[in-house]
């Protein structure tokens, strides 16, 4: 029903990923070269309709949406009380780092991890502390033992849970989240779980969202969500925040109250809300669709290129390529690869200690695209 191969032209029009050279290809930063769901963007046109755009409020139907939906798929259900909005989630890590932890602190990460997470922690002057997964040559698993010396540190007051993981497109069992949970109540470090990627997930798996584990889980975490990377309104700033602890609640809405960052425009309640109540088929499509360009990068890499090896994650639409076998650091292979090619992905070192030898690819975008990019991929390599 919804066209997925379509080639739109992204140029000009003032697109991060788009900024790029005429012979260059972006499948760097994470946007997707999608359009959003019809249904959203007719939601804006009929806010369009009224001429005057003043400061919003939240509509009962804002707190509706994200309950409905994180019940019927997900299968939390979340207390209106406990759900406030925020103007996106890497500003909403940032201000809780600034206000719920102090100068210093060290602040837990599972490597390799989001990049922005890195520079939230460190230019609010605190210390990222991480704790390297376990690679065992086709996929992650979390090494107990360091994360628990990492939570253990006096001064870890947060550990931040990228769920499901970026880059790594791992989908977290319950046991992982639940021994997670009972590691940091020991320590008393709080969790913030980014949950930003949850939807863009391979047709008939399931996500575990943080909170819906335990009652301890719940009682000590901070979880982010928002229709932002599944629906691509990447930029939209739009997103909330689920706080069911009363104490924790008290200091995120004084943090990003303080930061400014609590009051929607215009738009981001209705992209909220005709996301989450009418763009399920369009996801359900999308999804589907991501999953097959995840399979053709998988056989292409297995057939022509086997010095890479794609991590195989049941979660977002960005590929994690084990580029060990060519022996060269990622920064300075993503140059090569963009010099000789214009194919331009993300060097898996800036995604902290474990990302050395990877490469990052997003392949949300329609598979003419992706075939050139894998082209691209495969010139460049054999150019090394
Ligand atoms: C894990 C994760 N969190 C947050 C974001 C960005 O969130 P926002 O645009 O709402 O700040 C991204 C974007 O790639 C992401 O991968």
């Amino acid at each position: 029903m919804y066209d997925f191969d379509k080639i739109i032209d992204r140029r000009n029009t003032d697109s991060i990923k788009w900024d790029i050279k005429e012979n260059e290809l972006p499948m760097w930063v994470a946007d997707m070269d999608f359009p959003t769901a019809q249904e959203i963007t007719e939601a804006f046109y009929e806010r369009l309709k009224h001429p005057v755009f003043g400061y919003s409020k939240l509509r009962d139907e804002w707190f509706d949406a994200y309950i409905n939906w994180w019940k019927r798929y997900h299968g939390l259900e979340m207390n209106r009380e406990h759900l406030m909005f925020c103007a996106g989630v890497v500003p909403a890590v940032s201000s809780i780092i600034r206000h719920l932890t102090k100068p210093d602190d060290k602040i837990v990460l599972l490597t390799p991890n989001y990049n922005h997470f890195y520079n939230c922690i460190r230019d609010n002057g605190r210390r990222v502390l991480e704790a390297e997964m376990h690679y065992n040559g086709t996929g992650y698993c979390i090494d107990y033992d360091i994360l628990e010396r990492a939570l253990s540190d006096l001064t870890a007051s947060l550990m931040i849970v990228c769920n499901p993981q970026n880059p790594t497109g791992t989908i977290w069992e319950k046991q992982d989240l639940q021994r997670i949970g009972e590691l940091c109540v020991r320590y008393d470090v709080t969790i913030v779980s980014d949950e930003i990627h949850c939807d863009i997930i391979t047709p008939d798996k399931e996500y575990v969202p943080f909170a819906s584990v335990s009652a301890l889980n719940r009682n000590n975490s901070i979880t982010c969500i928002a229709p932002t990377k599944a629906f691509n309104l990447a930029g939209l700033q739009t997103s909330a925040l689920y706080v069911p602890n009363e104490n924790i609640r008290k200091h995120v809405r004084a943090a990003i109250e303080k930061d400014e960052i609590s009051m929607p425009n215009s738009f981001a309640a209705a992209a909220a809300i005709s996301a989450f109540t009418k763009g399920r088929a369009w996801l359900e499509e999308l999804n589907a669709y991501v999953y097959h360009n995840k399979q053709i990068v998988r056989c292409f890499l297995q057939k022509e290129l086997p010095e890479i090896r794609l991590v195989w994650g049941d979660a977002t639409y960005l590929l994690w390529l084990d580029c060990t076998a060519l022996k060269t650091e990622s920064k300075e292979l993503a140059a090569k690869i963009r010099k000789n090619t214009g194919l331009y992905v993300m060097a898996g070192s800036y995604y902290g200690k474990g990302g050395t030898y990877f490469l990052r690819m997003n392949i949300a975008c329609p598979q003419t695209q992706l075939l050139d990019g894998l082209e691209r991929l495969k010139k460049a390599v054999s150019d090394l």
